[in-house]
C-alpha cells in the first residue's frame, strides 16, 4: 500500500485503560496511542513517541483527546442478538406470578420467539438486528457474539447465522458467531428428543463446520433445556469437527454444567448461578471463562448468585455480557451489566471492565487481537467523556461514548 493511502492516526492527551499487566490499576497509561493500518502500534508516555511518529509527519492524523478516557472497544461476548417477535406479555405473566420455567412449559418462552423467527424473512431479520446492534456500537461496542437458536430447524438456523454475517458485512464491527441448536426441542421433536439431538449431530455440525457457518456451538443444559447426555452428544459432535464449545450453565439449577464445559475446554461457562466449587475449579483446570450474566439474574428476579469469590480464588477469568434476548435480558446496553456485575455480583470496576474486554476476547477465542490496548491488536478503542474507569461504570443514563474507533478509522 503506498505510504499515502496509509491511515496513520495518533491519538494523544488521553488517559488510558490499557488493561496490559503493567503494574498498574487497569494498565493506566498517560499519554498517547499510534495506530498504523487498523493496528496499535505503541502506546506510552508522550515524551517517548517514537521517532517515526513525531508530531511533524506528514501523513499523520493527530488526534487530541484532551485528556479523555480510552479503553478496548467493548466486547459483548455472549447475545441473543438475532430474533423477531416480541415477549412483553411473559414480562407481564412472570409479575402477576408465572415463573419462566412455568412459560416454558407452556410452549411459550423459547419457542414463542422460534415461531416469530421462523416467519421473519432474512432482511426484517437484519433490520431488528442491526437496530439492536447500532444501540450496542453507540456504546462503545466493537466486538459482537451472536447465537442461533430461535431457527430450531435447518433453513431458520442458517438464516440466523447469514443474517449475524450480513451485520458483519455492513457494520464496523466484529461477529463472532455461535450455533445453538440445541436451545430448546421444537415443535416437530416435541416427542423425540434422541432424534432432534441426533440431527444435529449427523445433520447440523457438519454442515455448520464444513460451511463456516459458526465459530463456536452452545448448547442450553438445564432441567428445561438440554440434559447433560445430550449435551455430551452434541460437544462430542463439535469437537470431531473442531469446533470450540461454550455452554448455558447452571442457571437456573447445578446441572454441573460448568464441569462439563471443561471437560471439552470450553471457550466459556455462562450463566453459573448455581455452579459448585467443583465446577469452578474444573474451569480453572481448563482455562475456561467464566461468562456472567446480571441482566438474565436481575430480570428474572433471581437471588442465588454466581460464585464470585470462588471463581476469584480460582483465578476463572470473569466476563461479563448483556445476554441480550427478548425472554430473560431485553436490554442491548453492556455498561448497564458492567454496572450491574459491580453493584449485584461484587465484582470491582476493574474486574468488570476487564470482563468486557479482556475476559470476553478470551471466551471468543480473540484474546491474541481483542480486548487491549497493546501493540500488535486491533485498534478497536472507546474514547469517553470522562477521565476514570470508574466514572463510566458507575453512572447509567445517556451513553459516556465520545467516539469509537473501529479497525483504526474514527466511525
Ligand atoms: O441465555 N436460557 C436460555 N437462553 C436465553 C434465554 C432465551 C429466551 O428466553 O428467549 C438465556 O437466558
Ligand atoms: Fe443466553
Amino acid at each position: 500500500m503506498a505510504a499515502s493511502s496509509r491511515t496513520r492516526l495518533l491519538l494523544k492527551n488521553a488517559h488510558i485503560a490499557s488493561l496490559q499487566d503493567n503494574g498498574e490499576p487497569y494498565g493506566l497509561i498517560k499519554g498517547a496511542i499510534a495506530i498504523d493500518n487498523g493496528t496499535i502500534q505503541w502506546a506510552g508516555s508522550e515524551d517517548q513517541l517514537p521517532p517515526d511518529w513525531c508530531q511533524t509527519a506528514t501523513d499523520l492524523h493527530i488526534c487530541d483527546l484532551g485528556g479523555r478516557l480510552v479503553t478496548p472497544g467493548l466486547i459483548d461476548c455472549h447475545t441473543h442478538l438475532v430474533f423477531a417477535g416480541d415477549r412483553s406479555g411473559e414480562f407481564e405473566q412472570r409479575l402477576n406470578g408465572a415463573s419462566y420455567a412455568d412459560i416454558a412449559r407452556a410452549g411459550g418462552g423459547i419457542l414463542a420467539t422460534v415461531k416469530a423467527t421462523r416467519a421473519a424473512s432474512e432482511a426484517e431479520l437484519l433490520d431488528l438486528a442491526a437496530a439492536r446492534l447500532e444501540a450496542m456500537m453507540a456504546e462503545g461496542v466493537t466486538s459482537v457474539e451472536i447465537k442461533s437458536g430461535y431457527g430450531l430447524d435447518e433453513a431458520s438456523e442458517i438464516k440466523m447465522l447469514q443474517v449475524a454475517k450480513r451485520l458483519e458485512e455492513s457494520l464496523p464491527v466484529r461477529i463472532s458467531r455461535t450455533f445453538l441448536g440445541a436451545h430448546a426441542l421444537p415443535p416437530e421433536y416435541a416427542h423425540d428428543r434422541a432424534g432432534y439431538v441426533n440431527w444435529l449431530c449427523q445433520r447440523m455440525i457438519p454442515r455448520i463446520a464444513g460451511e463456516q457457518l459458526a465459530d463456536a456451538v452452545d448448547a442450553y443444559c438445564e432441567h428445561i433445556g438440554f440434559t447433560p447426555e445430550e449435551t455430551r452428544k452434541i460437544f462430542d459432535a463439535a469437537v470431531r469437527h473442531n469446533l470450540p464449545v461454550k455452554l448455558h450453565a447452571d442457571q437456573l439449577s447445578d446441572m454441573r454444567g460448568a464441569a462439563l464445559a471443561a471437560e471439552y475446554c470450553g471457550l466459556s461457562a455462562d450463566h453459573l448461578e448455581y455452579t459448585s466449587v467443583q465446577g469452578v475449579k474444573a474451569m480453572a483446570r481448563a482455562g475456561s471463562v467464566a461468562v456472567l450474566l446480571p441482566y438474565a439474574f436481575y430480570s428474572l428476579g433471581e437471588t442465588r448468585k454466581p460464585p464470585v469469590a470462588a471463581l476469584r480464588q480460582w483465578q476463572v477469568p470473569m466476563a461479563v455480557a448483556t445476554d441480550c434476548n427478548p425472554g430473560t435480558a431485553p436490554n442491548t446496553s453492556l455498561l448497564t451489566c458492567l454496572n450491574m456485575a459491580c453493584v449485584l455480583f461484587g465484582l470491582t470496576p476493574e474486574e468488570s471492565l476487564n470482563g468486557a474486554c479482556t475476559h470476553a476476547a478470551r471466551a471468543l477465542g480473540r484474546e491474541q487481537t481483542c480486548g487491549q490496548i497493546a501493540p500488535g491488536f486491533h485498534a478497536d478503542l472507546a474514547v469517553w467523556n470522562v477521565t476514570t474507569p470508574a466514572q463510566l461504570l458507575y453512572w447509567r443514563g445517556a451513553s459516556p461514548l465520545y467516539m469509537r474507533i473501529f479497525n483504526g478509522r474514527i466511525d
